[in-house]
């Protein structure tokens, strides 16, 4: 049966398209983080919108199960196929068109295969901004970024992408093309059934297409360095700076001293603006030239300096700088994957009880690992924290990770959990969160969850065993 189901992909998508050679297929088996590594009957590679339904079509005939998979930069193994060779991986990275950009109307339209940073040099391209934003944004693609509703660095002024969307063009499991690519900004026509879609994590369908919501570029951009003492002081230097600047504040990013002791062991880094601070803020204004950004910010940051509410200042003093900054922040992940990986934590809890959070988490892992390395960082403005611990210098990551991953994990999530939190502000669910989203999630969120996936996926062929598949 798999070879008549092979032979009649072939025949559709053509010979090219369909892989199955163990070479080939090898770069779609694992994530990221290479927490999974599954196997594949083979993995497809449709050329528009409508192969990509022939293929789902087919794989729905032969009831065959299906991963949908992007650039694969996910953190939770979403993209990643099962062991047992059934499943097809269908690969949306083929889908490469911007098929619309509206200029008047503030609008992109663009297929699934579109990295992000490709989407922002369109949107610049007509002096526009597409604000999303992230360090895997040279690889992460379109299809992948809305089905996790990912966040990243301006979620503040912006939203996170689900924020971002106004059309969807789905293809559902039965194969059947959902077009909604509308433009429209206003549209109260019954259920908004793009929001199905959005942050599904291919369990309802595969997003082929959407229409982007575009923004003015900002004129004017100021980015400063700030040395805090703590996180409470960062919370309270984001309340002045949004009383003061109001939207203008576009970017709020904490990070610590840990964190950023790990950056400088990468080669060729830029060296910090400042250090001394036990944690620091970078954070970016952003608008119209006749704002006077500089000068509200500095009068902002210098009242807070004479209330002695945050340490030194650095105002970049140039575009390079303003990069260099950025490149220490971006290359906190990157930093800790050379150290053998973090056990990662994707925390949020409401702003106010973020101080609270790293307090309870940072004694619970003092008290049991006292030898662990820690590299605490996120994203303030949104509530959510990246509360990571890493293995004792000297002592082997895989082997920490495997012996005390669950335990520090179970404490991390419930600081978060008793302060109200989620344990998955941006990165998702996928495979490895599942089984929280179960424990976490109310009997009927759940219910509710599962009804969805079943009156849109009855057989389950979508992206089994993520979320609540
Ligand atoms: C980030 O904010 O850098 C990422 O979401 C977290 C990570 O890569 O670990
Ligand atoms: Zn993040």
């Amino acid at each position: 049966m798999t070879a008549a189901a092979l032979a009649r992909l072939r025949e559709c998508l053509g010979e090219a398209s369909v892989l199955t050679d163990d070479a080939a297929v090898e770069p779609y088996l694992h994530d990221e983080r290479r927490l999974y590594h599954g196997r594949t009957l083979a993995v497809l590679r449709p050329r528009d919108a409508a192969e990509v339904a022939a293929a789902v079509r087919i794989c729905a005939d032969f009831q065959l199960p299906m991963v949908p998979q992007g650039g694969n930069t996910g953190y939770c193994g979403g993209a990643t196929p099962d062991e047992s060779g059934r499943e097809v991986v269908i690969s949306l990275s083929r889908l490469r068109q911007i098929r619309a950009v509206d200029p008047l109307g503030f609008t992109l339209t663009a297929e699934a295969g579109v990295t992000l940073a490709e989407l922002q040099a369109a949107a610049a391209g007509v002096a526009r901004l597409f604000p999303l934003s992230m360090g895997s944004e040279g690889t992460c693609q379109l299809g992948g970024v809305l089905s996790t509703n990912a966040g990243g660095l301006a979620v503040l002024r912006y939203g996170t992408a689900r924020e971002l969307v106004l059309g969807l063009e789905v293809v559902l499991p039965d194969g059947r093309l959902w077009e909604g690519l509308t433009a429209l900004r206003k549209d109260n026509t019954g259920y908004d059934l793009k929001q199905w879609f959005l942050g599904a994590e291919g369990t309802l369908g595969i997003i082929t297409a959407a229409v982007l919501k575009l923004f003015p570029s900002p004129a004017a951009k100021e980015t400063a360095w700030v040395g805090v003492s703590d996180l409470a002081a960062a919370c309270n230097l984001l309340s002045r700076l949004r009383e003061a600047l109001g939207d203008n504040v576009t970017s709020f990013e904490y990070l610590t001293a840990e964190s950023l002791a790990l950056v400088a062991g990468l080669p060729g880094m830029p060296a910090p603006p400042l250090t001394g601070a036990p944690a620091f803020v970078l954070l970016e204004v952003s608008g119209r030239a006749d704002d006077a950004l500089r000068e509200a910010l500095e009068n902002t940051l210098g009242s807070a300096l004479a209330r002695d509410e945050i340490g030194e200042v650095v105002l970049a003093a140039s575009d390079a700088q303003r990069r260099a900054m950025w490149r220490l922040r971006e290359s906190i992940p990157p930093a800790e994957k050379t150290l053998g990986g973090s056990i990662k934590h994707d925390v949020s809890v409401p702003l106010s009880a973020l101080p609270a959070l790293e307090a309870e988490a940072r004694a619970g892992i003092r008290q049991r690992w006292p030898e662990a390395r820690l590299s605490v960082y996120g994203h303030i403005g949104d509530g959510n924290l990246h509360f990571n611990v890493l293995a004792p210098a000297g002592a082997l990551a895989e082997d920490f990770k495997a012996r005390h991953g669950a335990a520090i994990s179970a404490l991390v999530h419930g600081a978060a959990t008793a302060l109200a939190g989620s344990f998955s502000a941006e990165h998702g669910v996928g495979k490895l969160k599942r089984d929280l989203l179960h424990a976490s999630e109310s009997p009927l969120s759940i219910e509710l969850m599962q009804r969805l996936k079943q009156a849109l996926d009855p057989v389950g062929l979508m992206n089994p065993g993520k979320l609540v598949g």
